[in-house]
């Protein structure tokens, strides 16, 4: 727990550390079951990265890392609808087992552009793992193969995923309750 900045901040504690890290430690496993040879993992900047890093840990096969960045337009809590990319992969994933690796799905309109996009670079597999996915929310149809958490319509920070670029560094993921 960072005591100091969560004090006074309005957050409220939704999955603590201990948690997330027996989660992930889970799904990392799973996914080692899943794939026998080398894990191309994609992360979708910036939010996945504290994800990432401990997902990749947990995954006891061979892996590669690269990062995919995009933007949707329009600043603030929800994606606006259209989504841009503003940094390509480093390398081709023609013929890789690609699992795109992302913090948490909303609305889908992020991750059903970023897989059509993936798509057509003709990688053998692709797949979504998800930390945190909010159903209730979902506008565009997106299929994850894993998820760590299913959560309610309700803002969260921490753990990579931010509000304004704060709380990144937060090791719980917390509810910021004067956002909706
Ligand atoms: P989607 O395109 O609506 O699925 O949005 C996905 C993106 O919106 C995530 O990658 C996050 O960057 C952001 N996002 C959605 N919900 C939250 C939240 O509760 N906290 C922080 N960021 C969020
Ligand atoms: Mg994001």
């Amino acid at each position: 727990m960072n005591a100091a900045i969560m004090s006074g901040a309005g957050l409220r504690l939704l999955i603590p550390e201990d948690a997330i890290q027996a989660r992930v430690r889970e799904m990392g496993a799973q996914i080692a079951r899943d794939y026998p040879g080398l894990v191309h993992l994609v992360a979708i900047l910036k939010g996945a990265c504290f994800f990432l890093v401990d997902l990749a840990r947990a995954i006891d096969r061979p892996v590669h890392i690269d990062f995919i960045g995009i933007s949707s337009y329009g600043r603030g809590k929800t994606s606006s609808g259209e989504v841009k990319l503003t940094k390509d992969l480093d390398s081709s994933i023609e013929g890789a087992d690609v699992l795109l690796v992302e913090d948490i799905i909303d609305t889908g309109v992020t991750l059903n552009y970023l897989m059509q996009v993936l798509a057509q670079r003709k990688p053998r597999s692709l797949r979504i793992a998800a930390l945190l996915d909010k159903p209730s929310r979902r506008i565009r149809p997106v299929e994850v193969a894993y998820v760590g958490f299913e959560i309610p319509d309700q803002f969260v920070v921490g753990y990579g995923l931010d509000y304004a670029e704060q709380y990144r560094n937060l090791r719980d993921i917390c509810v910021l309750d004067e956002i909706r």
